[in-house]
């Protein structure tokens, strides 16, 4: 079966073709991605009317060149996966409405995903692929969640944040310090020139007990050391922007600093909800599962631990079609409900900009 997946729920247009047939492990056929970071860093954040319109743009250019690359027709496509929430809900329309008006003239199946999942399950596309179950740490510019994960559409919520996202934290540390939108891999790669020990910032809730996350509170205590630092070096006229005075050592061991109390807190809780789980394999899905620091250290943890980690492909990681075509065909292997079909109205579809994980339904306990 092969199902064409699109993403648009942010401000990457995904589209790709994967092949995802009986029992088969699925396989990628064709992938493209138009990131849309340059149009929104002149604002220092996605803007949702522009991200809408450039996805209007993009998504039909972007499927006639994965259809290229997989050397298919549109025929050949048996099923369209599209991302339903959560997300910008004027950006999520535009992928909805492309797939399900595709669906509609092929009179194929079309299957709202749920954004989450298709992080969560992105590993089987990667060359170590996972086994159920495992704990998921899953950690993106809107989310920090562990859960546990016992099949296709079987997810427990263990912990999660209880204010800002872990990629929020990164974004927004790294605006203090005057980089670019979005400040992740940008504040990551000033880290390396740093001391991550030149600053203790808090580590919150990293003794609470439960699996809850709060990095609400790192971003004022940069804006505190950010602000005393530039103090101690201001002397000339008011600045541009509150880091400059800052030296380029100092930006990098506040970079650091801030990198490494958000890993600490990340990694500590995911052994957490391994020791609590007592499974033995973890997933780490989500932007924030780019980072270097992050993968070096859970590394080490779950190789002390005997635990194995999986992650998806780097290019993976991020926002892409391939995880939501991965997601569509995965739940239609498991015998889940494509939506769609050739009723008069099986292509009706709304989208949900907020959609708890939870309600996707199966029981973790149900097999
Ligand atoms: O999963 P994603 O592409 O989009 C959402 O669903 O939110 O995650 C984007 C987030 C951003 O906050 C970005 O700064 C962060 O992932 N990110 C990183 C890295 N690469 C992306 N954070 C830290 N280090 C990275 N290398
Ligand atoms: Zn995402």
């Amino acid at each position: 079966m092969r199902i064409l997946g699109i993403e648009s729920s942010c401000d990457e247009t995904g589209v790709a073709l994967v092949d995802a047939s009986g029992s088969a492990t699925p396989r990628l056929l064709g992938h493209a991605l138009h990131s849309q970071i340059e149009m929104h860093q002149a604002y220092g954040g996605v803007v949702p009317e522009l991200a809408s319109r450039d996805h209007i743009r993009r998504v039909l250019p972007l499927t006639d060149a994965v259809l290229a690359q997989a050397g298919l027709p549109l025929s050949a496509v048996d099923a369209v996966a599209y991302t339903r929430g959560p997300g910008l809900a004027g950006a999520l329309l535009v992928g909805s409405g492309v797939a399900c008006a595709l669906g509609f003239a092929l009179g194929r199946p079309v299957v709202g995903v749920h954004h989450l999942e298709g992080h969560l399950l992105s590993p089987f596309l990667s060359a170590d692929p996972p086994e159920f179950p495992f704990v998921a740490l899953l950690v993106s510019g809107g989310h920090s969640q562990l859960m546990r994960v016992d099949g296709v559409g079987r997810y427990e919520l263990l912990g999660e944040t209880i204010d800002d996202a872990a990629g929020e934290a990164f974004d927004k540390s790294a605006k203090l310090l005057g980089l670019p939108y979005p400040g992740g891999p940008a504040l990551a790669r000033l880290a390396l020139q740093g001391d991550p020990l030149a600053y203790k910032f808090p580590r919150p809730l990293l003794h609470s007990g439960d699996l809850d996350f709060s990095f609400a509170g790192l971003k004022t205590a940069v804006l505190t050391q950010v602000k005393r630092l530039a103090h101690a070096r201001l002397d000339g006229p008011a600045t541009l922007h509150l880091a400059d005075p800052l030296s380029a050592q100092q930006k990098a061991d506040v970079a650091a600093s801030v990198q490494a109390a958000i890993v600490e807190v990340l990694v500590k809780k995911s052994m957490m909800a391994i020791r609590q789980t007592g499974l033995r394999r973890l997933v780490v899905a989500g932007g924030v599962g780019a980072n270097a620091l992050l993968r070096e250290q859970l590394g080490s943890a779950c190789a002390k631990a005997g635990v194995r980690v999986h992650y998806p492909e780097l290019h993976l990681c991020t926002d892409n079609g391939a995880m939501i075509a991965l997601a569509g065909g995965m739940r239609a292997q498991a015998g889940l409900a494509l939506a769609g079909g050739a009723g008069s109205d099986g292509y009706r579809f709304d989208v949900r900009p907020r959609w708890p994980l939870s309600e996707l339904g199966l029981p973790v306990t149900a097999a």
